[in-house]
């Protein structure tokens, strides 16, 4: 399976605008066969969002560890999925920069996985990594992973359909300053061997950072990603669902 992952991030500004563009969506990605669609609208919209999605699917963008209590302004894996929501994002690089732990990270990694919803786990390194070469940003990669999915290996149940990880580096974010695909897929292959090797998992992998219906092919042709997680271009609708297009139209490569 293929997948695309739109997040709205704070955006739009109304019930209306959202449910707009859900519905724009919905009819849009009718008849795509091989990718998941799914949207990430603010917390407020995801219940009028969820009434209008059928073959869509509903994130959320965050997510609080502990299932109830006096928490204010925090939302539970459990809530989240009262409306509807099936993929929660964790970690995105916003959030990392608001200054979200990889402890942090694991935790709401742990809730999501208790609630059996698929956690969107987002990694990737910053620029003044990425220029010490490739060797610095699978080392922070790694550290990223290996901390945020501490507890994971022996965990109850399988989890190997929960987990999907996002490779995002964080310089390529809303910057139109997309990664190589090439260099996207040489970090995915590192990401999966070290999954497969810590964990035993074969979990798919996301590349994210500036993607659009005109790039968005080639990082499914390099044959080892899975798909994309979007930002700016999820507010588009004509543009995200040929995104949707044009994944599903990608060749099949070899891995
Ligand atoms: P972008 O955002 O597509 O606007 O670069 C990606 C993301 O934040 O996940």
């Amino acid at each position: 399976m293929r997948y695309l992952i739109g997040n709205w991030k704070m955006n739009p500004e109304s019930d209306e605008k959202a449910v707009e563009l859900a519905r724009s969506v919905e009819q849009g990605v009718a008849g795509i066969e091989k990718v998941t669609t799914i949207v990430v609208p603010p917390y407020p919209f995801l219940g009028a969002v969820h009434a209008v999605l059928d073959r869509t699917l509903l994130g959320a963008q965050d997510v609080f560890w502990e299932e109830s209590g006096a928490y204010t302004g925090e939302v539970s894996a459990h809530e989240l999925r009262e409306v509807g929501v099936r993929y929660v994002i964790i970690g995105h690089s916003e959030r990392r920069a608001m200054g979200e732990s990889n402890v942090v990270v694991n935790k709401k990694l742990r809730a999501v996985l208790e609630e059996e919803l698929i956690a969107v786990l987002c990694v990737g390194e910053s620029k003044e990594i990425r220029v010490k070469g490739t060797t610095a940003a699978q080392a922070f990669v790694k550290q990223q992973l290996e901390d945020s999915m501490k507890g994971i290996k022996n965990w109850k149940s399988g989890i190997e359909d929960n987990v999907i990880i996002a490779y995002e580096p964080v310089w390529a974010i809303g910057t139109g300053e997309e990664d190589d695909p090439q260099d996207a897929a040489t970090m995915t292959r590192f990401i999966k061997q070290l999954l497969v090797t810590n964990y035993g998992l074969r979990v798919a992998v996301l590349y994210g950072g500036s993607t659009d219906a005109a790039n968005v092919a080639g990082y499914i042709e390099t044959g080892i990603i899975d798909g994309v997680l979007v930002g700016g271009v999820s507010l588009k609708a004509d543009e995200f669902i040929a995104m949707a297009r044009n994944i599903e139209r990608a060749r099949e490569v070899e891995k």
